[in-house]
């Protein structure tokens, strides 16, 4: 897919981490928040323990869109940071593209010719390239061997990713303006280390509110435990959808 990412009307660019440890927990995390939420996000631990079975167990309950698109439901996001050879890595692609998500992430680390390959297997789907973990400070990501600031890192990797073809990225919404300037405003951006004021960052490094985030430009902001360890999952995920609104609206979006 091409062309930078717009929410279906009447919903804020906001993607739920439904970071669930079970199904059932998952459909009733994502009843709360689906009203709020642009895209529903599914990362490793609800994927590995549910697989498929929960992407049809959502869409079966109108939860989840049918296909990218359709502005009934909240759209699929497959966050799957696909690691490995570029053949391994096309396989896995051409087997999570059968379940329709508009997004799927990847590793920029693994480098051009397995972003490359990650897109051609699936020429429907939006592949994310992720740059550098909202999750690494500086001292993080030195001890990985990758010198220098974070910020750095993560305008190699988006060059990088770009230059493979790349349209999606996700990275901190520290780095969005830097970023922006550098790849120009058709690129679709993803910022997850989000956290409403005041809330805790517990293993988050680069985080910005949802507020700034998208005033600094970013496409879609990934909020996971803010709104899934809230009393009320409900209400949290409309307080945040209310913040990304009021931003974009101040920023002419
Ligand atoms: O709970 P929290 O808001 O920190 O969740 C953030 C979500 O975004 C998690 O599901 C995490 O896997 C994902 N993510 C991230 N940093 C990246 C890419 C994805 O935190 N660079």
């Amino acid at each position: 897919m091409t062309g930078r990412y717009l929410p279906p009307v009447g919903r804020a660019p906001l993607a739920v981490a439904l970071d669930a440890p079970d199904g059932a927990t998952a459909l009733r995390w994502a009843a709360a928040v689906g009203p709020s939420a642009a895209v529903l996000k599914i990362g490793l631990e609800l994927f590995y323990r549910e697989g498929p079975a929960m992407i049809a167990a959502l869409r079966e309950r109108g939860l989840l869109a049918a296909a990218p698109g359709s502005a009934s439901a909240p759209e699929l996001f497959l966050d799957l940071k696909l690691h490995d050879i570029p053949a391994t890595v096309a396989g896995g692609m051409r087997s999570v593209a059968t379940l329709l998500p508009r997004f799927v992430t990847v590793h920029a680390a693994g480098g051009s010719a397995m972003v490359r390959a990650a897109i051609a297997a699936a020429p429907d789907v939006d592949v994310a390239v992720v740059t550098v973990l909202t999750s690494l400070d500086a001292a993080a990501l030195a001890a990985t061997g990758l010198a220098g600031p974070p910020e750095d890192a993560v305008r190699r990797l988006a060059v990088l990713a770009v230059e493979a073809g790349a349209r999606t990225l996700v990275c901190s919404p520290q780095e969005v303006r830097m970023v922006r300037s550098e790849l120009g405003g058709d690129v679709t951006l993803i910022t997850p280390g989000v956290r409403p004021p005041g809330v805790e960052a517990a293993d988050q490094a680069r985080t910005s509110t949802p507020r700034e985030a998208v005033e600094a430009g970013a496409d879609l902001v990934v909020v996971g435990r803010p709104i899934t360890r809230a009393t009320d999952l409900g209400e949290a995920a409309r307080a945040v959808a209310d913040s990304i609104s009021a931003g974009r609206a101040a920023v002419g979006g």
